[in-house]
């Protein structure tokens, strides 16, 4: 059932839906960007926590420039010069990071109010994205379901058509903080990445193609291994990202990463059919934008896994394109499994 959430700056009204899992867990999402608005979970001792980052104030979400939860499209992550060319023609897209184009550019999905379906135990949100709208080619009808179940098993499964040959590319958004603590850091969480290797990038978090193995790196969580381990370390992209913020390349694996919060006991595996995952650290989190309970959202307070086609993948030979053709259907799935970690 939906329950009023506010009202946006121009007075459109936003919705908040619930899903139940099991033990009185809930996943809360907003029809304002399809985002997930919270995941309250049980910790080691059987209490509630919230493990989603988020605000309570309708005004945030319409202001803040980090994705915090939201469903990001066209096209997630970067594009190098904000520009592609699809079939012969050259598209330009708008620059909202440095000469780059970022998650979709200047209003992306992020920032629209999405049409909600209350299905028995999933939520299905749908926006049609316009031909030309963002500088993208066709228009684009776009759904995401959100299914709980009963283990606390959250699946993302993102479609999409098409009218004309275009780019699609999306992923949720969520930062996760399973201390469930907002106001800490999400540095003692222990993360596993089955993936052996990454997407080098420059400076300006572009990737052209190079691919580095982990091992011997800070980038290696190959095994369980501290986010605050490396974090501050001098590596080269460790610094250019200013922490992690990097696709990996992930390994034919079921699981395709694991965190753990030793204090909450609350464990994450997620899974996904896209081939990269960008681990994030909240690094340009400034404690500007007041979250959930008045907790200001403060550095590395939260971590995003993004499943995705690579980064600037439209740019670069040997990357699989995130490439949609009229009449074929988008379609993957990501998972996050909530558990305590026996
Ligand atoms: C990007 C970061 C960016 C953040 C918020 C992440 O997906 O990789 O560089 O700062 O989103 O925009």
């Amino acid at each position: 059932m939906a329950s009023i959430f506010g009202k946006t700056s121009s007075g459109e009204t936003v919705h908040c839906y619930r899903l139940y899992g099991k033990e009185n867990a809930y996943v809360e999402f907003l029809d304002y960007g399809a985002s997930i608005h919270a995941i309250c979970v049980p910790d080691k001792n059987g209490v509630l926590c919230d493990v989603a980052l988020g605000f309570s104030d309708i005004s945030y979400y319409e202001k803040q420039d980090c994705y915090i939860g939201a469903t990001v499209g066209r096209v997630c992550n970067r594009i190098e010069n904000s520009t592609f060319t699809l079939n012969g023609k050259t598209y330009p897209l708008y620059a909202n990071d440095g000469k780059n184009h970022l998650h979709g550019g200047k209003i992306g999905f992020d920032k629209k109010i999405w049409q909600a379906e209350e299905h028995d135990d999933s939520i299905t949100f749908t926006y049609v994205s316009v031909d030309g709208e963002e500088g993208y080619p066709g228009t684009l009808t776009v759904s995401v379901t959100y299914t709980f179940d009963k283990n606390n098993k959250l699946t993302i499964l993102h479609t999409a058509t098409t009218n004309k040959d275009t780019l699609c590319a999306l992923t949720n958004h969520c930062y996760f903080n399973l201390n469930g603590d907002s106001s800490t850091t999400i540095l003692n969480h222990i993360l596993t990445l089955y993936a052996d290797s990454f997407t080098s990038a420059d400076a300006e978090s572009i990737p052209h193609g190079e691919i580095v193995p982990v091992t011997g790196t800070p980038m290696d969580f190959t095994t369980p291994t501290q986010i605050g381990k490396g974090i501050d370390s001098d590596y080269e992209p460790i610094r250019f990202g200013k922490g992690y913020d990097h696709n990996w390349i992930l390994n034919n694996t079921d699981i395709v990463a694991r965190a753990y919060s030793e204090k909450s006991g609350i464990q994450m595996d997620m899974t996904t059919t896209l081939p990269g995952v960008q681990f994030y650290s909240g690094n340009f989190l400034d404690g500007s934008l007041i979250g959930k309970n008045n907790v200001p959202v403060t550095n590395r307070s939260g971590f995003c896994l993004e499943s995705q086609y690579f980064p600037n993948a439209i740019n670069v030979d040997n990357f699989e394109k995130p490439l949609l053709k009229a009449g074929d259907v988008y379609k993957h799935q990501t998972t996050y499994q909530f558990s305590i970690k026996k």
